[in-house]
């Protein structure tokens, strides 16, 4: 395709990912997806044993690697919280050199991004970062596929992050705008902004690729966007900071007054899953007709799909 191979490569953030390799996963999820639809069936992970360890729940993500997997011909295991020893009764180093003898890919999803670190330090084997507390990178493709579709090109959007500003997904937009050009806003209370080094270094990206990052607490920093972009207000793990949460955030949802504040008729409204109505976005926005949160979610399948096949498969399509 593109004389870039990222066979045998982990995938833990986009940081570990020039642009080039980000549009080349791009590129390969547009065209699986184009391969799907087609109804042709695929063979590059034929033979391959995948392993899904999952710390936390999951729809979207266990469901893109398990289907993703079968649609090229692989095997996966699902292997939830109580399912396996790793981390209570045997360590993170033991649990993936057994694991990366048996199978030939891992995702992991869980708490601690150190951990996801480890699991690839001694599997031996691609680990797949599918969301830890910091970082949730498979995201990020399926949003960046999906404003590609949306808008023909990523260069240059304006996207706006709302709400909890220091969140996994947060963290993963800024990183993937900063390589990709986009001009990303975070808007957020004080007490929620992303770290001083991430945007730091995310700025740095930015200034490499001609995007930029701002963070502030102004809601009205909406104005010009392309896509209004927010999260759940407590991410798994957080539960009990559930009063905290609304008590910062309610006047950064997401609801038609702040939809229109964008100035432009053509913004969109994007959310990674699962969502809660009535919080971080109004029931009203969300069914909308800007909403694009299930072109979102089906873009989870290809773009996983792709980072298997680009990492382990036989053929890169
Ligand atoms: N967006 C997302 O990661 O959804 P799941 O938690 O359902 O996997
Ligand atoms: N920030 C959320 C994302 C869920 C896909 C969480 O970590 O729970």
């Amino acid at each position: 395709m593109s004389g870039i191979s990222l066979k045998g490569r982990n995938f833990l953030t986009l940081k570990d990912f020039t642009p080039e390799e980000i549009g080349y996963l791009l590129d390969l999820a547009a065209s699986l997806k184009a391969k799907k639809k087609a109804g042709i069936p695929g063979t590059s992970l034929k033979g391959k044993n995948i392993a899904l360890i999952f710390e936390k729940t999951s729809t979207r993500t266990r469901c893109a690697f398990t289907v993703g997997c079968k649609d090229e011909g692989g095997y996966p295991e699902y292997l939830g919280a109580n399912d396996i020893q790793l981390g209570s009764k045997e360590t993170i180093e033991d649990t993936a050199r057994v694991l990366g003898r048996m199978f030939d890919g891992i995702e992991y999803r869980g708490f601690e991004h150190e951990k996801v670190e480890k699991l690839a330090e001694y599997a031996g084997v691609p680990v797949w970062n599918g969301l830890t507390d910091e970082y949730h990178p498979t995201q990020i493709l399926a949003d960046f596929l999906t404003l590609q579709e949306v808008f023909g090109h990523l260069k240059g959007l304006h996207l706006v992050f709302i709400g909890d500003g220091r969140n996994n997904m947060a963290n993963s937009l800024m990183i993937g705008s900063g390589k990709m050009g986009l001009h990303i806003t975070i808007i957020a209370p004080k007490q929620l902004w992303p770290k001083v080094d991430l945007v730091e270094l995310c700025k740095g990206y930015a200034a490499e690729s001609g995007g930029s990052v701002t963070i502030t607490d102004e809601v009205e920093a909406v104005a010009g966007a392309d896509a209004i972009y927010t999260d759940v207000w407590c991410s798994m793990g957080e539960e009990d900071k559930a009063a905290e949460r609304i008590a910062l955030l309610q006047d950064y949802q997401v609801n038609e007054e702040l939809m229109k504040k964008s100035g432009k008729d053509s913004t969109i409204f994007m959310h990674c899953l699962p969502a809660v109505r009535g919080k971080e976005v109004t029931n009203e926005v969300i069914e909308g007709a800007k909403s694009v949160v299930f072109d979102e979610a089906e873009n989870r399948l290809h773009t996983i799909k792709a980072v298997m096949v680009a990492t382990l498969g036989e053929e890169n399509e």
